[in-house]
C-alpha cells in the first residue's frame, strides 16, 4: 500500500469567481503552482479535488471508484444536456443507453455524415460567393444544422434552417453563462425538447415516415432495460445529445479557420488533400483550442489512491483543457504542431477534448468520431475546395468565455469556389 499523504489544499472558503476569472486554466495554473497533478479547492460551496494529467485521467475513468448521477450542476442541465439523458447515468443503465448512441456510429454513417458535411459546404460556399462577407462560425452552425438534422432523420425545411441553427446554439454558447445569455438557453432548450418530443411520438404513431436506420427511429424504438420503451421526453434529449453538439463543432471549425491562417506553414501540408495530413491537423485543433475545460464525477465510495483518500460524494473534476496540454504528456504543449500526431501512441487517457476512457462502458464523447470526420470534411473544403480572404479583424480568442471562440468569428470575404 502507498503511504499516506496529504492532498494541497486550496485554502479559503469559495474559489467559484476565480473559477469564472481563470476559465480554462484555473486547474492549469494550480497544477504548476502546487506542482502536483492532483490538489483539493472548493467550487460551489462544496470541496472539490481537481485532477490532470494521463494517470489522473486514468483514475477519473474507472467506473468503480466514481459516478456521474448527480454530478453535473442543474444550471449545466438546463441548458447543455437536459435532463434524463445519458450523461447522468451510471452503471448497466449507461451501459445499456450508450449502446443506443454507439450502435449509430457506425462506418456507414460516418461515411454518410462525412458526404453530407461537403454538400452541404458546397451549397453553402454558392450562396457566399453572391454576397461581400460572411461569418465563418455563423455559417458552419447553419451547415451542420442541416447535416446533423439529415443524418439523424429529422425533416428541416429551409426556412427553419436559421431558427434551429440559432436554438441549438443557444445551448452550447450558454452552458456557462449568467443573466439573460443563461435564460435565452433555457428557452432554447424548451423549446427544442418540445420540438424534439413531438416528433417521437409523430413516428410512434407513424404519422410521419423515416426510414428505420435514422437515429429519429431507433431512438424513438429504443427500449430500456426492462423492455420499456423511453419516455418522449428522455427521447427528445437523447436526440439533442445528437443535434446539439454536431452543431457545435462549428466552434472547431472557427478555431479551424483561425488555425489556417495563424499556422499557414502547417496548412500548407493539408493542401496535398492527403487523408493523414488533414486528419493530423484537425487533431491538433482539437488539441491546441480551448473548447470544454473539464468534466465532474462524484466518488463513489471512500478509496485510497496513490496514497491519497479520496472521500464518498467528493465532487472531482478532470482538466481536459490542462491535460492535452500537460508538459508530461506532450512536448513543446503550447505550440501548434500536427506533425506531434504522426507518432502519437493513441493513448485513451492524454489526448482527452472529448473525455477519456472507453467508449461503451465510460463516458468519453460518443460522437468523437464523427467529429473528426467533419473538421476533416471542413478543413478540407477550407482549404482545398475554395478561396477566400480574411480581411483586418480581432482574431484573438479569450480563456475566460467558455465556449471560447475567435473574437470576430472568422470573417471571410470575396468567397469563390475552386
Ligand atoms: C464539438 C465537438 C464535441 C466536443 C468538444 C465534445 C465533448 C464532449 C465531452 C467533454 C463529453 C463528456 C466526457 C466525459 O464527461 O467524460 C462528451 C460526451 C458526449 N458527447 Fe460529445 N463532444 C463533441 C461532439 C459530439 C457529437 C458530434 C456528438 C454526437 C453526434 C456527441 C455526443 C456526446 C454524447 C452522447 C456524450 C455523452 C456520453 C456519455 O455520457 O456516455 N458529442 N462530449
Amino acid at each position: 500500500m502507498a503511504e499516506k499523504r496529504a492532498i494541497p489544499v486550496e485554502e479559503g472558503l469559495d474559489h467559484s469567481i476565480k473559477l469564472l476569472g481563470e476559465g480554462y486554466q484555473f486547474i492549469l495554473n494550480r497544477r504548476k503552482s502546487f506542482e502536483s497533478n492532483i490538489f483539493e479547492t472548493r467550487l460551489l460551496a462544496q470541496k472539490a479535488i481537481c485532477l490532470t494529467g494521463k494517470e489522473g485521467a486514468q483514475l477519473f475513468y474507472d467506473n468503480d471508484k466514481f459516478k456521474r448521477e448527480g454530478a453535473a450542476p442543474g444550471r449545466v442541465q438546463k441548458t447543455l444536456f437536459g435532463v434524463g439523458g445519458v450523461q447522468g447515468l451510471d452503471g448497466e443503465a449507461h451501459h445499456h443507453r450508450k449502446g443506443m448512441f454507439m450502435s449509430i456510429m457506425s462506418k456507414e454513417a460516418r461515411a454518410e455524415v462525412s458526404k453530407l458535411t461537403y454538400q452541404y459546404w458546397d451549397r453553402a460556399a454558392a450562396e457566399w460567393e453572391q454576397k461581400d462577407s460572411v461569418i465563418l462560425y455563423e455559417e458552419a452552425k447553419k451547415i451542420l444544422t442541416q447535416v446533423a438534422c439529415d443524418w439523424v432523420g429529422v425533416p428541416l425545411k429551409e426556412d427553419e434552417v436559421e431558427e434551429r441553427a440559432e436554438q441549438l446554439g443557444d445551448m452550447f454558447e450558454s452552458a456557462a453563462a449568467v443573466g439573460p445569455k443563461h435564460w435565452k438557453g433555457r428557452r432554447s432548450r424548451t423549446n427544442a425538447e418540445e420540438w424534439m418530443e413531438e416528433l417521437v411520438e409523430m413516428v410512434r404513431r407513424e404519422d410521419v415516415k423515416v426510414s428505420k436506420e435514422k437515429a429519429l427511429y431507433t431512438f424513438s424504438m429504443h427500449r430500456d432495460l426492462k423492455g420499456n420503451l423511453l419516455e418522449a421526453d428522455v427521447v427528445a434529449v437523447e436526440l439533442l445529445n445528437l443535434l446539439r453538439p454536431t452543431v457545435a463543432i462549428s466552434v472547431y471549425i472557427a478555431f479551424t479557420g483561425l488555425a489556417v491562417h495563424q499556422h499557414a506553414d502547417k496548412a500548407e501540408a493539408v493542401t496535398s488533400g492527403d487523408p493523414d495530413k488533414l486528419r493530423n491537423f484537425v487533431q491538433e485543433v482539437r488539441r491546441f483550442y480551448p473548447f470544454f475545460p473539464f468534466t465532474a464525477a462524484l466518488v463513489k465510495e471512500d478509496f485510497e489512491w496513490n496514497g491519497y483518500l479520496f472521500e464518498k460524494d467528493t465532487l472531482t473534476l478532470l482538466d481536459l483543457y490542462g491535460t492535452c496540454h500537460h508538459p508530461e504528456e506532450w512536448e513543446n504543449p503550447d505550440l501548434f504542431q500536427p506533425e506531434r500526431f504522426e507518432t502519437w501512441d493513441g493513448s485513451p487517457f492524454d489526448f482527452i477534448p472529448q473525455g477519456g476512457g472507453e467508449f461503451d462502458i465510460g463516458h468519453r464523447c460518443a460522437g468523437e468520431w464523427i467529429t473528426v470526420d467533419i473538421m476533416q470534411a471542413s478543413l478540407d473544403y477550407l482549404v482545398n475546395k475554395m478561396m477566400y480572404d480574411l480581411p483586418e479583424q480581432d482574431l484573438t480568442f479569450s480563456f475566460t468565455q467558455i465556449p471560447s471562440l475567435p473574437e470576430s468569428k472568422i470573417v471571410m470575404s470575396d468567397v469563390k469556389r475552386v
